[in-house]
């Protein structure tokens, strides 16, 4: 091999160890697949005194700047994370010559538009494969072998940490403090697990998707985000009891009118019978709905250290391969540029479960409060009330497909009847036969 392509780090935690690992263990395989030997030549760190097993002391520096700003660096890894100093590092790498892979969906999300303007600015790469998914190919596949269609939506589970947060709860009953603490020792965590269980991470993957399938600029700010925080094992209960399974979903669709999309993010009802409901622990699975391929399944393991290392070093191997061509591979397009839309737009349906007065009347005011916004049941099942000596019933009604603005309306107007004494529960449902 003639050739060296000398690549820097940023980062040495949870994805950086195992990259630069891998990189060493693995390095003829990957240098003749690269075409030129791939050298590591520093790895960034925080703290130079922590043990680093699998990082050989003489690559650690403190100083990220003068690394990606060395005049022989070719290629940055950046697995550091947060928005800064990230985002001046890449822009300096770029600005370098440099191309960069990177797995930081934080800072792609934010400012994915600006970073891609560097980077072809300076004829280099931009690679994120890692960002969003885990080991899962899927950013490659949508921006190139799904570029020949058009994709209407993207359906999935992109968050490892909290879906094995859910799958414990499901299906062993475990608390949830426990088994968060338990997803940030395997390494599912980010350094904040707040960005994990309030769907901030989930956002950014939504977003980075959203951009590719529909080439359009899509950002963080664009995503409606709700997490997982704020649901309770009552919630998990009744959904098993009546088949289904809760899931922390991010959706991206075209609105049925064409006008533009909608992003969202939160969690959802899924029937047993799924193919995402079987998705497990911190795997990851990902729908694309296109025109002519159809539905499309994307699944695997969606964080760790190791998972993520693989997809980081495809990018390099593909970075290296195009620093050797002599131009940049292919960037993403938003030439479409559609119009992100707000969550009222959406098309879902609900699951809504009340605490109602069991007295005349009172389910055809529940069912009047869906019918003035044009809400159509798809069933109510009633329990508890006089037959068995409470003055009290609990309903639980399911809608058809609605749009979301109409059936928040619902559940307002149903806060006001008089025949309502609580809300007890709203949750979407996606995944059905017309959802
Ligand atoms: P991590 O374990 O916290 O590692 C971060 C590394 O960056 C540490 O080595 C840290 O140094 C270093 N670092 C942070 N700020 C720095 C600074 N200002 N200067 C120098 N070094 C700095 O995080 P991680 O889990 O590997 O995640 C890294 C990135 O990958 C994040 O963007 C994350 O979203 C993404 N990602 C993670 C996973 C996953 O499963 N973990 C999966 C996909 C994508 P010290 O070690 O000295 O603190
Ligand atoms: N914290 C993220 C997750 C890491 O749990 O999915 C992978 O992006």
């Amino acid at each position: 091999m003639t050739q060296t392509i000398k690549v820097a780090l940023l980062g040495g935690g949870t994805v950086g160890s195992q990259v630069v690992r891998l990189l060493i263990e693995n390095v003829q395989d990957l240098s003749a697949r690269a075409g030129a030997t791939l050298e590591v030549v520093g790895v960034a760190v925080r703290d130079l005194r922590r043990e680093r097993p699998g990082i050989p002391t003489r690559l650690l520096t403190d100083d990220p700047m003068a690394l990606v700003t060395r005049p022989d660096v070719d290629l940055v890894i950046e697995v550091m994370g947060g928005i800064e100093p990230a985002r001046e590092l890449i822009l300096a790498a770029l600005d370098n010559g440099a191309s960069v892979v990177s797995a930081n969906k934080a800072l792609i999300a934010e400012d994915g538009a600006v970073l891609h303007a560097a980077a072809e600015r300076n004829s280099v790469d931009l690679y994120y494969e890692a960002a969003v998914a885990g080991a899962i190919p899927l950013l490659r596949p949508l921006r190139e072998s799904l570029a020949g269609d058009r994709v209407r939506r993207v359906l999935g589970i992109v968050n490892g940490t909290t879906n094995y947060i859910l799958t414990k709860m499901d299906e062993d009953g475990a608390d949830y403090a426990e088994v968060l603490a338990e997803a940030q020792r395997l390494g599912y965590a980010e350094a904040d697990p707040t960005a994990d269980v309030e769907g901030h991470d989930a956002a950014a993957k939504a977003a980075i998707l959203a951009g590719l399938a529909f080439h359009s600029p899509v950002s963080m700010s664009d995503v409606s985000c709700e997490g997982i925080s704020g649901l309770t094992a009552a919630d998990i209960t009744a959904a098993r009891d009546s088949g289904f399974v809760v899931k922390l979903l991010a959706v991206a669709e075209l609105t049925d009118a064409g006008d533009g999309v909608v992003v969202r993010v939160h969690p959802a009802m899924v029937p047993r019978s799924h193919p995402l409901a079987s998705v497990r622990d911190a795997y990851n699975a990902v729908f694309v709905e296109a025109e002519s391929a159809g539905q499309v399944m994307f699944y695997g393991r969606g964080a760790g250290g190791e998972p993520t290392a693989s997809a980081v070093l495809g990018d390099v191997v593909a970075a290296a391969r195009n620093k050797l061509a002599g131009r940049p591979g292919h960037a993403h397009s938003v030439y479409a540029d559609l119009k992100v839309l707000p969550l009222g737009r959406a098309t879902t349906r609900y699951s809504v479960s009340l605490l109602v007065l069991d007295r005349p009347g009172a389910l055809a005011a529940v069912a009047a409060a869906f019918a003035e916004q044009g809400v159509s049941l798809q069933s109510v099942r009633q329990e508890g009330g006089l037959e068995s000596g409470e003055q009290d019933a609990s309903l639980l009604v399911r809608t058809h497909a609605a749009a979301e603005s109409s059936l928040q309306q619902t559940v307002e107007r149903l806060r006001e009847l008089a025949e309502v004494k609580q809300v007890v529960a709203v949750m979407r449902v996606e995944g059905g036969p017309d959802a």
